[in-house]
């Protein structure tokens, strides 16, 4: 086993508490307590960061007020997208150092990481094209009165925007929310996963190289109860995005009633991959295994749900096997891994739990179902495989968060389309075809957010992302998104 060198600039970061950072300090929190964050690979401590709490939230929205009220107004939207193109320059540059932050803290193999450090400057890109494009329209209205009447409409930014964020993409959920938060001409208190608020830090220390004025992006680490939901509750915060479990989704929204702040989620999913007889089964078998495997399967779009056609499902099964054991678990750094653990204790509890329940259940393993017996530490779990005939387990219907696939078998399209659909979640769906007719017939029909016809996972920042049904409210990503940063006003001009 051989390990990459951590770079400098990560071993420092790891020499010192991590702080908070508001109105462009960075600072201890107010009770000056702080939490350990663990590197899930080995189980040891990393280092330390601040926990901040509702003292904390209070400076921060205050903060974010100010930048909003003052120089931020002020800067032009050309000002706006150089900023965010430095910033992208910036993570390009760092790109190795938050890969290696991203591994550490969170446990995905490094090579994945980079990818996900690389997405992150491209997101943040596409977002510094924005601010100049924004854009209300003038409209042909028609007063009764019959008085020449001129009607246009401004979209403004929504203004001070919790962005709160999980830990399984910790740095790209990050940009996703600050990109259209700052194109739009908002400001933002970032609050990180409390599993990965180190590689959050770097960022914003980047976003604080980048020159964007103090108070515009403020950072809060910390956990969910003290600093997410005081923040969630903050009657100064006007937007909440979050992306998480359900479960705390429906707490924000409940929260954001108070003073009905604007609400976008993004939250859970059991998206089904549906496998028909004309696919190319050795492509739509490894599409299937990625779709789970890949990010240890603690990805919201996980395809979960393996749908696949009574004729082939034989050879399905064999070719998952076969993917599932080439999987080599190991830590992310080193680069002969291909799967690293899972993100906490916790994490891996719920996992197990799953793999438990899915044998009493009755579904019948295909390969994994436990712990990798060569690893003495670290939140490990391998890859499995259950078919489950009935399709009434539980490890077929919940969200697992884990790499664990369901496969299922299938002969009669329209009723498979019914229980594709019979979810409480609708983020996304797959199907692997090589008949154009079936392809776009059955992608009308899902009801999901994303769907992906022969690929999977394939998220684009031009293209909307979100949520059917209790997979969330709204769309990140795209135009999309900057409707749900900006507020339209329409303005009447009497010409008479
Ligand atoms: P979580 O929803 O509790 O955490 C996500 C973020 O919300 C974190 O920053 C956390 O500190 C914050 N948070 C927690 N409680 C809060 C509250 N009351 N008010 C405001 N913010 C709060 O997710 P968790 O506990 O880490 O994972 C549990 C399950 O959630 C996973 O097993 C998975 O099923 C799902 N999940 C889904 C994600 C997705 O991408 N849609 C990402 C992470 C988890
Ligand atoms: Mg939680």
């Amino acid at each position: 086993m051989s390990q990459i060198q951590l770079l400098p600039a990560v071993q420092a970061l790891l020499s010192q508490p991590g702080r908070l950072f508001l109105g462009g300090t960075w600072q201890d929190a107010a009770s000056g307590r702080r939490f350990v964050v663990e590197n899930p690979a080995t189980e040891c401590a990393l280092t330390e960061v601040a926990e901040g709490d509702a003292r904390d939230v209070d400076t921060a929205v205050d903060a974010a007020r100010t930048a909003f009220n003052g120089e931020w107004a002020r800067q032009s939207p050309a000002q706006r997208g150089l900023l965010l193109l430095r910033l992208a320059e910036l993570l390009d540059q760092h790109r190795e150092e938050l890969a290696q932050l991203i591994t550490l803290e969170n446990g995905k193999p490094i090579a994945n990481a980079r990818g996900e450090a690389a997405s992150a400057a491209n997101i943040v890109r596409y977002f510094a094209g924005w601010p100049t494009k924004i854009e209300g329209s003038t409209l042909p209205v028609s007063p009764a009165s019959g008085a020449p009447m001129l009607n246009y409409t401004l979209r403004e930014p929504v203004g001070v925007c919790a962005l709160i964020v999980p830990w399984n993409f910790p740095l790209t959920m990050c940009v996703w929310k600050l990109g259209p938060a700052l194109a739009t001409g908002c400001v933002a208190v970032l609050k990180p996963a409390e599993q990965t608020p180190l590689v959050a830090i770097r960022l914003v220390q980047l976003i604080e190289a980048a020159g964007f004025p103090p108070g515009v992006v403020n950072l809060i680490t910390g956990l969910g109860a003290a600093t997410g939901a005081p923040l969630a509750q903050h009657p100064g915060v006007d937007k909440i995005a979050f992306t998480g479990s359900t479960q705390v989704g429906r707490l924000i929204a409940q929260g954001a009633t108070s003073n009905m702040k604007k609400v976008s989620l993004e939250l859970g999913g059991k998206s089904p991959n549906i496998i028909l007889p004309d696919a190319d089964i050795v492509r739509a078998a490894k599409g299937a295994a990625d779709g789970i495997f890949y990010n240890q399967g603690q990805v919201c779009t996980a395809g979960s749900r393996l749908y696949v056609h009574a004729s082939v499902l034989d050879q399905v099964l064999e070719e998952l096997r076969r993917h599932a054991n080439a999987h080599v678990l190991g830590p992310g750094l080193d680069p002969s891994s291909s799967m690293g653990p899972l993100v906490s204790a916790r994490q891996l509890s719920t996992v197990s739990g799953y793999l438990q329940r899915g044998l009493e259940e009755g579904a019948e393993l295909i390969c994994g179902g436990g712990r990798p017996a060569h690893l003495e530490r670290g939140h490990f779990i391998e890859p499995s495989v259950f078919l489950d005939r009935a399709e009434r387990a539980c490890i077929a219907r919940e969200e697992i968060f884990g790499p664990v696939l369901t496969v299922m078998s299938w002969t009669d399209i329209d009723e498979l389309v019914l229980r594709a659909n019979d979810s409480p979640y609708g983020l996304a769906a797959g199907l692997w075809t090589r008949d154009l007719r079936s392809a776009h017939r059955v992608a009308a029909q899902l009801k999901a957010g994303s769907v992906w016809i022969n690929c999977w996972n394939v998220v684009d920042p031009a293209s909307p992302f979100g949520g059917y049904k209790q997979s969330g409210w709204g769309r990140e990503m795209g135009k999309n998104v900057i409707d749900a940063y900006t507020e339209t006003k329409s303005v009447f001009v009497d010409l008479a």
